[in-house]
């Protein structure tokens, strides 16, 4: 998997064909899709017209998608698997996620409330009984690897410690004020990829985009607080996600290069802690405009 990857959470559906397209030039390879995302079809289309016009074979390129928290039903997951490759225009997936641990009400309304509008969880289903329909998948062998998504190191345990097939990948929100640093050991000892989102803060203010350490290592090396902060990323040995909307952006955020051992040093010792995605702990995506 290509360490660097883009990430397609857009919810324009003209920039994200425009972005995707603008990733695959700048040199992207990884790409990252979810069924809660509502645009798999508009990705799947800037694929297959990049692929084509640059004349890269799809086994170049690394696709993943997400199970959304309506389908954890084992019943439901091979369909939704399905709809997703159908829509990507895919034959197969490199990594196939379970997007959250939280299952919801089984059914297509993918945010099912009631009616004092508190969301409807369904615990009749284990995440463990999701897990053995996704290693069906591979069995099956359109999906060549299954992972995790918005997990604690405490719920990643027992599912690894249960699963026949380990997961390969597990994507959680980090940057330097939430390096996760415990399910990263986890992670690296268990052979498990670390996917970092928000590697740059969700881009809001007063994020790490503008942390002085930042600035100051900016004004340093050269680069651009983006790049130190995927640099960072890849160098402590993570892969990374980033969301770049104009053809300038993809060709900076794909341009990195190693950051000098002390730079490493002084964005390890930045003490602010923030979780900007509440995700983790409701299954609620907090980054997804009502209604899309
Ligand atoms: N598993 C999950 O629950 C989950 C949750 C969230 C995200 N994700 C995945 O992770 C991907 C990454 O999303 P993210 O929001 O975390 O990406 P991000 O790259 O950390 O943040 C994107 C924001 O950063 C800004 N930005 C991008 N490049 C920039 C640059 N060079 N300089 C300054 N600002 C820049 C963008 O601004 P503009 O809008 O102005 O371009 C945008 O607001 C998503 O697309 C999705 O695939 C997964």
């Amino acid at each position: 998997m290509p360490a660097l990857g883009f990430g397609t959470l857009i919810p324009d559906p003209a920039v994200t064909i425009s972005a995707t397209r603008d990733a695959l030039e700048a040199g992207f390879r990884h790409f990252d899709c979810a069924e809660r995302y509502g645009n798999e079809r508009e990705v799947g289309r800037a694929l297959q017209a990049g692929l084509a016009a640059g004349g890269i074979a799809r086994e170049n390129i690394f696709v993943t998608t997400k199970l959304w928290n309506s389908n954890h039903r084992p019943e439901r997951v091979e369909p939704a698997f399905e709809a997703s490759l159908e829509k990507l225009g895919l034959k197969y997936l490199d990594l196939y996620l379970i997007h959250t641990p939280f299952a919801f009400q089984p059914g297509d309304d993918q945010d099912p409330r009631d009616r004092s509008g508190n969301v409807i969880y369904d615990h009749d289903v284990t995440l463990l009984d999701t897990w053995k329909a996704m290693e069906s998948l591979v069995d099956h062998g359109k999906c060549r690897a299954i992972g995790l998504s918005d997990i604690t190191l405490n719920e990643l345990k027992p599912i690894y410690e249960s699963a026949r097939i380990k997961p390969a990948v597990v994507q959680v929100e980090a940057h330097p004020y939430l390096p996760e640093t415990e399910l990263l050991e986890f992670c690296k000892e268990n052979g498990i990829v670390f996917l970092a989102f928000a590697p740059l803060g969700h881009g809001m203010g007063h994020g790490p985009l503008e942390d002085p350490v930042i600035t100051a290592i900016v004004a340093r090396v050269g680069k651009t607080a983006a790049q130190v902060l995927l640099a960072w990323a890849v160098q402590r040995g993570t892969a990374v996600l980033t969301t770049p909307k104009s053809a300038a952006r993809a060709k900076e955020n794909f341009n990195i290069s190693a950051l000098p051992p002390d730079a490493l040093d002084e964005i390890n010792r930045i003490q602010t802690r923030t979780r900007l995605n509440p995700v983790v702990t409701t299954g609620i995506p907090g980054f997804i405009p009502q209604g899309s």
